[in-house]
């Protein structure tokens, strides 16, 4: 079943985040998200609990997809496209023409799957910088962030 994200999920949402490898999305920052469009913050869930998480965002403008990881125990199953066909109909929902997302550059089997999907790679260089942080968000620390996974990186 997909369904959008509860705050009980969290921990688990975490558990799969850091079986994938994916950086964990800290609490203030997940509130700070779920203030805007917190129907595309989709959880998959089994009979054993979450599998899989997808972070979607609109801007009004574009999709953007986020923070897609499914359990290594449960891949191969369909849950991430399940996951991400219905974060579709719901981008779509909201008028959303384009969906952006952004995928490591040794992330090969991430690319297969994405393309799979119809996602096709563009020339666009992702460029970030970060800000000094005000309230409502207060500033982490890399440890706080619970960011995992060799390749440490900027967080976009
Ligand atoms: C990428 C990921 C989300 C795929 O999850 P999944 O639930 O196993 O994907 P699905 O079962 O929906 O796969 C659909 C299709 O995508 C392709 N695909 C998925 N994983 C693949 C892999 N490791 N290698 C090659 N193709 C793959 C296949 O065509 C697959 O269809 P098939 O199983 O019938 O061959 C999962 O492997 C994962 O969490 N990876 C780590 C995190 C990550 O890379 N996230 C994407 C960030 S951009």
């Amino acid at each position: 079943m997909i369904r959008a994200f509860r705050w009980d999920d969290y921990d688990s949402v975490a558990a799969v985040w850091v079986a994938a490898g994916a950086d964990v999305l800290p609490r203030p920052e997940l509130e700070q998200k779920l203030t805007r469009d917190p129907e595309l913050f989709l959880v998959a869930v089994a009979e054993s609990g979450i599998t899989g998480a997808i972070l979607g965002t609109w801007d009004g403008r574009r999709g953007w997809i986020f923070r897609l990881a499914v359990d290594p125990a449960h891949r191969r199953q369909g849950i991430a496209t399940d996951l991400v066909h219905e974060l579709e109909q719901r981008f779509s929902a909201l008028g959303c023409p384009r969906i952006n997302l952004l995928v490591l550059p040794h992330n090969e089997a991430g690319l297969r799957f994405w393309q799979e999907l119809g996602y096709l790679p563009a020339p666009d260089i992702l460029c970030t910088k970060p800000l000094p942080q005000q309230s409502p968000v207060a500033h982490h620390s890399p440890d706080e962030s619970h960011a995992t996974g060799p390749q440490r990186r900027p967080q976009s």
